[in-house]
């Protein structure tokens, strides 16, 4: 069978927890090619994210260029999630420095670098706050034909989770989730829908800590942490959120997905921050995103495992 070309990414997030293993199975996967890491303020500051990801990835050996994304949203006030991620955004396992520094360009112009010198259109893959991504559409519009698709963790047709109606990642930048919905390019939305049934559980921790990897031993970690969190709500394992995204292009098999067109609300005392579908197709709008509205949860746990145990191999 020919060999799958490899889809060319940029991975924008705010690690955070979820987002760390995100791109950990991004870069185990042979269906990806990584061609940026940019950070965005959201979990934490954006001098936090930008270290956390600077860390992550010299902990799994990406060497993929890292830029620093726009300090707050567009135009409202920075929210950070200290009491989810911790004081640094990763709390938990100590972490390897820095391998290497961030560039000397800013996360917009990185990315544009990349999309232009690429041969083949683009995957931007955003587990964060759409800041960067809407920055990127409004300064350099020319390039929405080179950007195959957004698959995005962010929003939910049903509910919220940092309100009672808005998700976190939409939430701290609703007018730059309104510009990527609205933006025209393909969206693969990762919304709460699937992400709070795409759970890791403890025995599942027990599966990646028994690889005995430099990577297992802190991702292992790095899920019980979250878990501490969100098993306070009772959830039953940890919701893998930022996962979500990064799996449903390597793995699209897992999920059951549907085609909406979606809104994002701006305004609004009670319901700032909430993504609309239209469900009835109401409006008369061609579908601007295609949702995960479920998943095989034991499948996607296995495939978890399976991409974090490729770090034994790497490190043995
Ligand atoms: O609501 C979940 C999202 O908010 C995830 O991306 C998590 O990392 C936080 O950023
Ligand atoms: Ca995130």
């Amino acid at each position: 069978m020919a060999q799958e070309m490899k889809i060319p990414v940029i991975l924008d997030g705010d690690p955070g927890h979820d987002d760390a293993i995100a791109w950990t199975i991004a870069h185990a996967s042979s269906r990806l090619d990584i061609l940026a890491v940019t950070t965005c303020a959201g979990n934490q500051t954006i001098e936090k994210t930008t270290y956390n990801a600077l860390r992550v990835c010299a902990l799994i050996g990406l060497k993929a260029p890292v830029a620093k994304g726009c300090p707050k949203p567009l135009l409202t006030e920075p929210m950070n999630a200290p009491s989810v991620h911790g004081e640094s955004g990763l709390d938990g396992p100590p972490l390897p420095e820095p391998a290497f520094e961030a560039e000397p360009v800013g996360a917009v112009e990185l990315m544009a670098r990349v999309i232009r010198a690429c041969d083949r259109k683009v995957t931007i893959v955003p587990t964060g706050p759409l800041t960067n991504v809407a920055a990127l559409l409004m300064a350099h519009p020319e390039l929405k034909q080179r950007i195959e698709r957004i698959s995005l963790m962010g929003g939910g047709l049903a509910h919220g989770n940092w309100t009672p109606a808005a998700e976190f990642n939409i939430l701290v930048d609703p007018e730059a989730a309104k510009i990527v919905f609205e933006s025209g390019i393909p969206i693969l939305m990762a919304g709460l829908d699937v992400t709070e049934k795409a759970l890791v559980t403890p025995a599942d921790f027990e599966r990646i800590r028994a690889q005995g990897s430099a990577v297992s031993d802190v991702v292992w970690q790095w899920l019980e942490f979250f878990y501490k969190f969100h098993r306070t709500l009772g959830y039953e394992g940890a919701p893998m959120h930022d996962p979500c995204a990064v799996m449903a292009l390597i793995h699209p098999e897992l999920f059951t997905m549907k085609d909406y067109y979606v809104q994002v609300e701006t305004l609004g005392d009670y319901c700032k921050g909430t993504t609309v579908a239209d469900w009835n197709g109401i409006l008369g709008k061609a579908p601007n995103a295609t949702c995960l509205m479920d998943v095989d949860r034991d499948a996607f746990a296995d495939r978890l495992v399976e991409l974090i145990d490729r770090y034994r191999e790497v490190s043995a």
